[in-house]
């Protein structure tokens, strides 16, 4: 997959759930549990068309079979190599591109069945070195390139049943996989086997199955087949006739097993065939092809080695004295799905060691006491005739005997005396009879019966005592009769017993609670099935709590009463102090008893799916106090509208949670972490709300790594009603943060944008800004001025840093002052003392009708004197006065001027008075200066003045 494609497919899909770490995948469940070593991802009928790129890396079992793929492309595997098991069956596939399986080389187990491709094509199948089973049944496949299974070094089972194959050259190129154990032809078109076609060197092969082609011609030349076991021909010739040419007897010489069901031969040429199987025959299965009482197929099939023959569905009405006379060797005979209806002594005569004898599925009314001499048998099925009649003798000295199968009959009667000589019978089958009472029948044993099946008859009552001589019995299967009423002690004896069935009767919770000990004398139950029978209590408290005696219970099913169990008697479990499954869903429950589950501690496994636990209090915290083992907990479909009360139920040991088809609107962060080992929590069909209160959750099922929820994405909002049939996962959980995040990120954001602009604003515009400051003060000081009408009087303010002093007092006094006898302001005389230094300066230059500004190097460096020019510049700009006056005491280049940024622009333009250098004269500079004082406002005084 592209990593654009990737990419949008993240963002559609997923939002903001990382791949990885991501554990709750899209219509996909990983059914083994989280710390397997072997992660099975089940993702059938999904309706995905491409291979799921977030399904996790060490994935080695995936189930993606029943989707809408329609081909395979490079790079679908590419995150998956450590697949070994792949069923991609049931697609759509009709092209799988050359190397797309290359990433696959762990693989041992594919399934391409149930697919759309035509071709095996040379590249399709390359890089599956370690693949041992592929399944390519059920495609068009008319075509197998020459090199397609090269690469197959290692591949055993191949099934390529249900394709368009027609020519048998073109199974060849398979045959390049030297280890190949089973091949599966069945089904396709050939019409013509000749095994030089396919091969004239003997190949591995064990199990072919060539069924269901419409073969013409069977010719094998060569030896190929030499490890060949098991045939299977069944239904395959044309119109009548298959031509059978084995040159040698001996190719077939290690076949076992031959099906040979329905071949379109006539009895005679069949009779040919076998011959070509004497010598190790074991197992052969006809139907429908030989009509067993014209020929003497047996006869020439019946090889020394044959044990077994299956002939069903023959249509075979009546068993011949002689028949089998050349079977006497066999040791299982199945002529079940046949027609007979009656049985001689005398047919068995011979049998030596026959062990299996099937009969199902005949017209057989009675057993008619035909095979006594049969003391070898030890599998007898008469399952599904219309046996009606039993008799004494029937099973008479059958002591071997250890299955017999009586289900699916007429029978209404057992006496004990039918079983005296069935002294090994362990499992017995009488379901589906019409007894309406066992009575005495096992008064008598058989006592080695380990398993009695009596299920679908019309008992209604369990007498006591009625098992007492079935002392090894393990199951015993009363299911779907009419039980209402057992009779204390009525399973007394069964001391071996671990599973008891009697769901779908007729019980009540009088039949348990009538008598102390209705479940007596079974001390090793281990399950018991009460589930769909009547059931209902009504008290709190039991008087005879029913289970007492049963201390080894593990598993007890009591759901699905018919009228409701309606509660749980506060010590109906007594006595249970083992159990650890229990089943009461679907049973009406209301409300549980906070003591219910007191005597059974081991519980792990509760199931209370289908009931009307909607109140507050249904399930109260402390019913789980005794049972903190409880790993697994279905609540399906029980109307609950919260899990809240798991909060304080101490689960800590809670695996499985499933509470799909609930009204629960949140699942909020405590109940979470109530849950510390939760692996599966299934919430499916819930009635969520899409706000703020489940975003802990929605974040948390997407990205947790130790629980898988199931399904997740389909989850969808109930409320709000704006937000319904929305996805969960589309719930913008973001906006939930926004509140004080957001806003602590504005504020940083704002302070971070405020100081870059101020460092900015500082390092680029310090004068302006500077500037800015005193020009606010020197407003306000101007309008305070102009408030109050000032008096002027100095003629000029002289500006200047105190080093040039000297300069101050011995040049510019004497000569303005003294000579000129101009009023001057100067800070060092005339400035008030303790006032603020700035109000002297602006105070002085709005007194004084001039402002002269001496400028020197040192002058530039002082603050004082530039903050004088500016305050003197702004009553410049702002009175249109003239009243600066600058006069340079030095040379001062212009570059130096330019940090000086407000005094270099007026430099530039305006004109200034330069003091004249040693030597030269300095009466023009007088002149000039005396000149500009004497200027008044508005009038400019040009550049006359330099
Ligand atoms: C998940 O499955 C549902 C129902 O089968 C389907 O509607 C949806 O499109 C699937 N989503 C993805 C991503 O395959
Ligand atoms: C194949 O499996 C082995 C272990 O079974 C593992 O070490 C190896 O990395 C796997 N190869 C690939 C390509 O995943
Ligand atoms: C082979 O394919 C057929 C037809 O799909 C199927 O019924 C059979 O179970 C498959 N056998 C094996 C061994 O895969
Ligand atoms: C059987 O095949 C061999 C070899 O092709 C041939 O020589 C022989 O005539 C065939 N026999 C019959 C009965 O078709
Ligand atoms: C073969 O069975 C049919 C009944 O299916 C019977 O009529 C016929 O007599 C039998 N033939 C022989 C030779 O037993």
């Amino acid at each position: 997959m592209g990593k654009l494609q990737q990419i949008t497919l993240y963002i559609v899909l997923f939002g903001f759930i990382s791949p990885c770490s991501a554990f709750s995948l899209q219509n996909c469940t990983i059914s083994t549990p989280l710390r397997d070593i072997q992660p099975k991802v089940l993702c059938y009928k999904m309706g995905f068309f491409r291979i799921p790129w977030w399904i996790p890396r060490n994935t080695q079992i995936l189930d993606i079979s029943f989707n809408a793929f329609a081909q395979i492309q490079i790079g679908d595997f590419r995150h998956l190599s450590n697949l070994q098991d792949l069923n991609i069956s049931n697609n759509r596939i009709s092209q799988i591109q050359e190397g797309a399986l290359d990433d696959l080389s762990n693989l041992t187990y594919l399934n391409l069945a149930s697919n759309r491709l035509k071709a095996v094509s040379s590249g399709m199948l390359h890089g599956l070195s370690n693949l041992l089973v592929l399944r390519l049944d059920d495609n068009n496949i008319k075509d197998i390139e020459e090199s397609a299974f090269s690469t197959l070094q290692n591949l055993k089972v191949l099934n390529l049943t249900k394709n368009h194959l027609h020519y048998i050259d073109k199974v060849k190129p398979v045959l390049a996989s030297p280890l190949l154990e089973e091949l599966y032809i069945g089904s396709n078109s050939f019409d013509v086997f000749n095994s030089y076609e396919m091969s004239t060197k003997p190949l591995s092969l064990k199990k072919l199955d060539f069924s269901n082609n419409p073969l013409a011609t069977f010719q094998l030349t060569d030896n190929i087949f030499p490890s060949l076991n098991h045939l299977d021909l069944s239904y395959c010739g044309q119109n009548g006739s298959m031509t059978w040419n084995v040159t040698e007897k001996t190719y077939f010489s290690s076949v076992q097993t031959l099906y040979f069901m329905d071949v379109n031969m006539s009895p005679q040429s069949v009779a040919n065939v076998l011959p070509s199987f004497k010598n190790s025959l074991n197992k052969i299965r006809f139907n429908g092809n030989v009509e067993l009482n014209k020929t003497n197929l047996l006869l020439s099939a019946c090889f020394p080695m044959l044990r077994v023959v299956r002939l069903n569905a023959n249509k075979i009405k009546h068993l011949t004295d002689n028949m089998f006379d050349p079977c006497f060797d066999l040791t299982e005979l199945d002529l079940g799905q046949n027609e007979i209806s009656k049985l001689s002594q005398s047919m068995f005569r011979g049998f030596t060691q026959l062990k299996k004898l099937l009969l199902q599925i005949n017209k057989l009314t009675q057993i008619t006491n035909s095979f006594q001499i049969l003391s070898t048998l030890e599998f007898i099925d008469f399952s599904r005739n219309s046996i009606n009649k039993l008799t004494c003798d029937d099973f008479a000295n059958l002591t071997q005997v250890k299955t017999l199968y009586l289900y699916g009959n007429k029978i209404s009667l057992i006496r004990s005396c039918l079983f005296k000589d069935l002294k090994s019978l362990e499992v017995l089958k009488l379901g589906t009879n019409d007894l309406l009472r066992i009575d005495d029948a096992f008064s008598n044993g058989p006592h080695s019966l380990k398993d009695l099946q009596i299920n679908y008859n019309k008992l209604s009552k369990i007498e006591k005592y009625t098992f007492r001589n079935l002392s090894q019995l393990n199951s015993l299967t009363l299911n779907d009769n009419q039980i209402s009423e057992i009779e204390a002690q009525a399973f007394e004896g069964l001391k071996n017993l671990t599973s008891l069935f009697l769901s779908s009767n007729k019980i009540t919770a009088k039949t348990l609670t009538r008598y102390p000990n209705v479940f007596s004398g079974m001390p090793n139950l281990q399950n018991l099935d009460l589930y769909a029978n009547s059931i209902s209590f009504a008290d709190n408290k039991l008087k005879h709590p029913p289970f007492k005696d049963l201390n080894q219970l593990r598993v007890l099913t009591l759901h699905s009463q018919r009228r409701g169990i309606d509660k749980i008697p506060s010590n109906l479990l007594q006595g249970l102090s083992s159990m650890e499954m229990f089943y009461v869903g679907n049973t009406n429950l209301g409300h549980l008893n906070p003591d219910t589950f007191k005597f059974s501690p081991q519980l792990w496994f509760l199931d209370l799916s289908k009931n009307a636990l909607s109140e507050d209090n249904s399930i109260p915290a402390e019913l789980f106090h005794p049972i903190s083992g409880l790993t697994k907990l279905i609540l399906s479909r029980t109307q609950l509208r919260s899990l809240n009360f798991l909060l304080n139920a101490n689960l800590s040991r809670l695996s499985t949670l499933k509470a799909p088809g609930n009204e629960i609107d949140t699942i909020n962060k405590t109940l979470i972490q109530s849950l510390p080992r939760l692996e599966v929590l299934d919430l499916q069909k819930n009635t969520f709300t899409c706000d703020c209160h489940n975003e802990f959750f929605i974040e948390w099922a997407m990205k947790t790594n130790s629980t898988q929820v199931f399904y997740f994405n389909r989850y969808t909002c109930s409320y709000p009603r704006s937000l319904r049939g929305m996805s969960l996962t589309a719930f913008n959980i973001e906006s939930c943060t926004l509140n004080i995040d957001f806003i602590c990120f504005l504020c940083s954001s704002i302070m971070v944008t405020l100081t870059l602009l101020l460092s900015f604003v500082w390092h680029f515009l310090r004068y302006q800004v500077i500037y800015a400051y005193y020009l606010f003060l020197a407003y306000l000081y101007d309008s305070k001025k102009k408030q109050t009408v000032s008096t002027i009087r100095y003629d000029a303010f002289i500006s200047y840093n105190t080093e040039d002093e000297p300069w101050v007092m011995e040049e510019l006094i004497p000569k303005l002052e003294g000579e000129q006898s101009w009023r001057l302001c100067l800070h060092h005389r005339d400035f008030e003392p303790g006032r603020p230094i700035i109000d002297n300066i602006i105070d002085g230059i709005y007194s004084s009708r001039k402002t002269i500004c001496l400028i020197t190097r040192n002058y530039l460096k002082s603050n004082w004197c530039s903050s004088e020019v500016q305050v003197a510049s702004y009553r410049l700009f702002d009175e249109q006065k003239d009243v600066l006056i600058l006069v340079f005491l030095e040379d001062i280049p212009a570059h130096q001027l330019s940090p000086h940024h407000r005094m270099r622009k007026l430099v530039k333009k305006r004109t200034y008075l330069r003091w004249p250098k040693p030597g030269e004269d300095t009466k023009i500079f007088w002149q000039k200066l005396k000149m500009a004082l004497e200027t008044r406002e508005g009038h400019n005084p040009e550049s006359s003045i330099l």
